[in-house]
């Protein structure tokens, strides 16, 4: 088997670290700027896995960078630049960061959903809903939604908790509550159809909003990455999904779900991964433009 290069685990640069999740290293570089560096880190079920998928920073946040271009006539976002052939930073990050405006951000997980799958499956399966929305009967895995439907949830350090509308509404006020479901929704109708033309199905995914300086709400983080979304390739649920899923599958089969310490992943899941990354990104904006 040919060796994958290594992976970005972690970085060190000389500049006040702000916040280290799961996958980025996010710096400060002015009173309104931060650098985010996405690393080549992977969780799954909301854990960090000691191991990388090489590429993988690269491939989200190049990903990142078409979309917000892509989208900024539907809403403005944090996305200054992406670094790179900037050597007023090492090169090990280049093109896996992304400079952006600082935010206030809103501590929700805008979710839109156009396909019933993962956690929506179970809870349609336990109660007729999805997100608190009531859906028809006899929807099966997989199945097209009638509508895209926007299933909020708080950002929880450990596992995110379902929003109802009065809760969310409680924390953002009701006109934000209101422009947070429509532009995750029209943001979703819109992708789900740009990758449709390529053969793709946009299943779900997510969005993180914050405030500007001037209070305007922007769309922050990262946007229609296989960390963010679930892609399929083909029509519909039956093809390959473009994302993380065989760490999931190979967890899953040892009946890992989090909560002890992670099981050794084999090199073959890895290199398996990172080729998906790989094809997502040439998929979705690979010969597009230049400079993603
Ligand atoms: N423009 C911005 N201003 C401030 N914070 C931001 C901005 N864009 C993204 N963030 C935050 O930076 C972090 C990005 O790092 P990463 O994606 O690794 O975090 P994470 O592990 O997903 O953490 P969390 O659970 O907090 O989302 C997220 O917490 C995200 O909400
Ligand atoms: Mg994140």
């Amino acid at each position: 088997m040919k060796s994958l290069p290594d992976a970005l685990l972690k970085t060190n640069l000389s500049l006040p670290l702000v916040y280290r999740g799961k996958v980025r290293d996010t710096y400060e570089l002015s009173p309104n700027e931060l650098l985010m560096v996405a690393t080549d880190r992977i969780s799954a079920f909301d854990f960090s896995l000691p191991c990388g998928v090489p590429g993988k920073g690269e491939v989200v946040s190049r990903l990142s960078a078409f979309w917000f271009s892509a989208t900024s006539h539907i809403i403005p976002n944090h996305l200054i630049r992406l670094v790179d052939h900037d050597h007023s930073f090492p090169e090990y990050i280049w093109r896996r960061s992304m400079v952006v405006r600082k935010a206030k951000r809103i501590p929700v997980e805008c979710i839109v959903r156009g396909y019933l799958f993962g956690s929506a499956l179970l809870e349609y399966q336990r109660s007729g809903k999805a997100g608190g929305v009531s859906l028809p009967e006899g929807l099966v895995k997989g199945q097209k939604l009638p509508v895209p439907i926007f299933t909020p949830t708080t950002k929880e350090e450990k596992h995110d908790r379902p929003l109802e509308v009065e809760e969310l509404v409680e924390m953002v006020g009701n006109e934000v509550a209101l422009v947070l479901e429509e532009k995750s929704v029209e943001l979703y109708l819109f992708a789900a159809g740009e990758v449709r033309r390529q053969g793709i199905t946009l299943a779900d995914t997510k969005f993180e909003f914050g405030y500007d300086g001037e209070h305007e709400i922007m769309l922050i983080d990262e946007l229609l990455t296989p960390d963010s979304s679930r892609f399929w390739v083909g029509e519909g649920y039956g093809g390959r999904s473009l994302d993380k899923q065989p760490f999931r599958d190979f967890l899953s089969s040892l009946g890992w779900e989090g909560g002890t310490p992670p099981p050794f992943i084999p090199q073959e899941v890895i290199q398996e991964t990172s080729r998906r990354y790989q094809e997502a990104y040439q998929k979705l904006c690979g010969g597009k433009n230049g400079s993603y």
